[in-house]
Formats: C-alpha cells, sequence, structure tokens
C-alpha cells in the first residue's frame, strides 16, 4: 500500500495527473472517501494527464460521464445518488470489462456501493487531515497489479 500526503487541491490534481499519464487501459479505479475528499478534484487530475480537453465535471447526476478524446478513454462514475439495488442497473462492468466500449481508465466515485467489484482494481482512499489537507491510499487487488513507480517519488507542492 502507498501512502501520499496532498497539502492541496494542486497535489491532489497533480496525484491524478500521473495516473492518468502512466496507466494501463482496462484499469478500474474504486475512489472511496466523504463528501469533499477529493475524488472529482482527483478524476479532474486523471484527466489532465490523459489530455483530455473537455472539463471533468461531477457525475453525480448524470451518473456516468464518459470523455473519449484523450490518450485513453476515461468513464467516470458517481454512485453517491443510487441505492445498492439500483448499481445494478447502470451496468459498471461494461465499462470495466470493456464491453461494447473502448478500453480505457473507469474512475467510481462513492465505490464502497457496487454490488460486485472488478477482478483487478487499483482502490483510491481519501481522507482528510485534522489540518484539512488530504491523504490518499493506493493499493491494489487482484493479480493484475501495475508498478507505482511513478509516484514514488511524489513530492507535494509546498515541500522545500
Ligand atoms: N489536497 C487537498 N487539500 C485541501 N483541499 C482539497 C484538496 N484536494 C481537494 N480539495 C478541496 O476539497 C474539495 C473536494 O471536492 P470534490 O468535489 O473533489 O470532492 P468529492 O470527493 O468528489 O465529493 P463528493 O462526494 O461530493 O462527490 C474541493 O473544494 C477541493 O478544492
Ligand atoms: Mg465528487
Amino acid at each position: 500500500m502507498l501512502t501520499i500526503l496532498l497539502p492541496t487541491l494542486e497535489d491532489t490534481l497533480h496525484l491524478g495527473y500521473l495516473l492518468g499519464k502512466h496507466l494501463s487501459p482496462k484499469t478500474t479505479l474504486l475512489l472511496t472517501g466523504n463528501l469533499g475528499a477529493g475524488k472529482t478534484t482527483l478524476v479532474q487530475g486523471i484527466a489532465q494527464g490523459l489530455n483530455i480537453s473537455d472539463s471533468v465535471v461531477s457525475p453525480t447526476f448524470t451518473l456516468i460521464n464518459e470523455y473519449l478524446d484523450g490518450r485513453i478513454p476515461l468513464y467516470h462514475l458517481d454512485l453517491y445518488r443510487l441505492e445498492p439495488n439500483q448499481v445494478d442497473s447502470i451496468y459498471p462492468e461494461m465499462y470495466w470489462e470493456g464491453i461494447e466500449v473502448e478500453p480505457g481508465i473507469t474512475a467510481i466515485e462513492w465505490s464502497q456501493r457496487l454490488l460486485i467489484r472488478p477482478s483487478n482494481y487499483l482502490e483510491i482512499k481519501l481522507t482528510p487531515t485534522p489540518t484539512q489537507e488530504r491523504k490518499a491510499t493506493l493499493q491494489f487487488y487482484g493479480t493484475n497489479t501495475q508498478d507505482l513507480k511513478f509516484i514514488q517519488n511524489f513530492t507535494p507542492s509546498g515541500t522545500p
């Protein structure tokens, strides 16, 4: 497991940027963290790293936003408004299995509401610190792990 301190909004964007630059197609990111933890902000950084020109907005009401003009597609899902028995009805596995869609990065906010999970995924937990910074923990589940060395020397912006 990798833990990274994110003192500012820019650090959250930068972590996302690095993920967007380096992650392979068919990577699923299960994002957890309370309201305002920074999940959407992280996905905005991922979109920058993927060279997506559209601006990323929260899919809280649309449930799914697709961005297809970057290095690989970005599928951004938000399960916040769904009851557990409604989560199935948006077929999240279509995205992470790449069924009828081009394989890309699938990022799911409020992923703890999923009833089924992909066989391989990267879980990213965002938690506020007492000083209103953020801490991110990243952990792969499944056999298909990727090397995260591209963020191992992540330096927060405020560090001298
Ligand atoms: N590292 C950080 N340090 C301090 N503030 C941050 C940091 N990262 C993000 N923020 C701020 O925290 C808020 C996060 O909002 P964001 O919409 O990204 O949260 P979210 O987890 O997607 O919430 P929701 O569950 O409502 O979708 C924003 O106001 C952003 O500026
Ligand atoms: Mg959000």
